[in-house]
């Protein structure tokens, strides 16, 4: 599904005005003002502003199984799918640390959603150290070619150019005093055609190049 079919669907759908747009190097970009209903129904500390789901749902019509990663209290009416927390007290489908994920078959999720704790304090919160993002989008490479990584946070993780396209960069805003997020949205690409569409962008130049010493050889 092309970007400006989800962000035409994104409107149909919640009703907000087009507030994402496509640039000119594909790259999606935008903001969220999330509006006054910026309470988080559940009250766990941290969880998903009202509304954020039905936004992340409307873009992904297509997707068929969904897991919620750094799950907490997510809001599955909201956006049913399975669940990982290390926290076994909230009873997600997989009791697992995001940081191997060695429980989660991976390879039948074509969407993630992570939420993970932003901060040293966050993770406290949760009785928790903080998680390595870098080491989580490693495990994220089990996914699937073409699946989605939706990452809300304060940071840009770390992750492989090869295994991952940054797609969307949009910015999230809440009500005063509260911190600004921003979502970031990977496609797990294949190393394959990366690779390939590098390996083409070297025969080209090694081409010029040898067209250009041929012409100042004067063959
Ligand atoms: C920001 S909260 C997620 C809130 C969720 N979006 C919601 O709407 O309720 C972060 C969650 O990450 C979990 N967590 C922290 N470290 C983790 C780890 N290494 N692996 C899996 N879950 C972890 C915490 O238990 C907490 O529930």
């Amino acid at each position: 599904m092309r970007w400006e079919d989800r962000i035409e669907n994104y409107a149909k759908e919640t009703g907000f005005p087009k507030c994402l747009f496509v640039g000119p190097d594909r790259r999606v970009v935008g903001t969220w003002i999330m509006g006054n209903d910026y309470r988080v129904k559940s009250t766990y500390h941290g969880g998903y502003p009202a509304g954020y789901l039905r936004r992340i749902r409307a873009l992904f019509p297509d997707k068929k199984q969904t897991l919620h990663l750094f799950s907490g209290q997510v809001d599955q009416a909201a956006f049913p799918g399975d669940t990982v927390d290390i926290n076994p007290k909230l009873k997600p489908t997989f009791v697992d640390d995001a940081q191997t994920l060695e429980r989660v078959p991976l390879e039948k999720y074509d969407l993630v959603l992570a939420d993970p704790p932003y901060s040293v304090e966050d993770a406290d919160h949760y009785q928790t150290t903080m998680v390595k993002r870098n080491v989580v989008m490693r495990a994220l490479q089990r996914l699937p070619v073409g699946a989605h990584v939706v990452w809300l946070d304060q940071v840009l993780p770390m992750y492989r150019k090869d295994a991952f396209e940054q797609e969307a960069a949009i910015g999230m805003w809440k009500s005063t005093n509260h911190r600004f997020r921003g979502i970031t949205i990977f496609q797990r690409r294949d190393a394959a055609i990366s690779n390939n569409v590098a390996a083409a962008g070297k025969r080209r130049s090694d081409k010029t190049a040898r067209q250009v010493e041929l012409a100042a050889s004067g063959n």
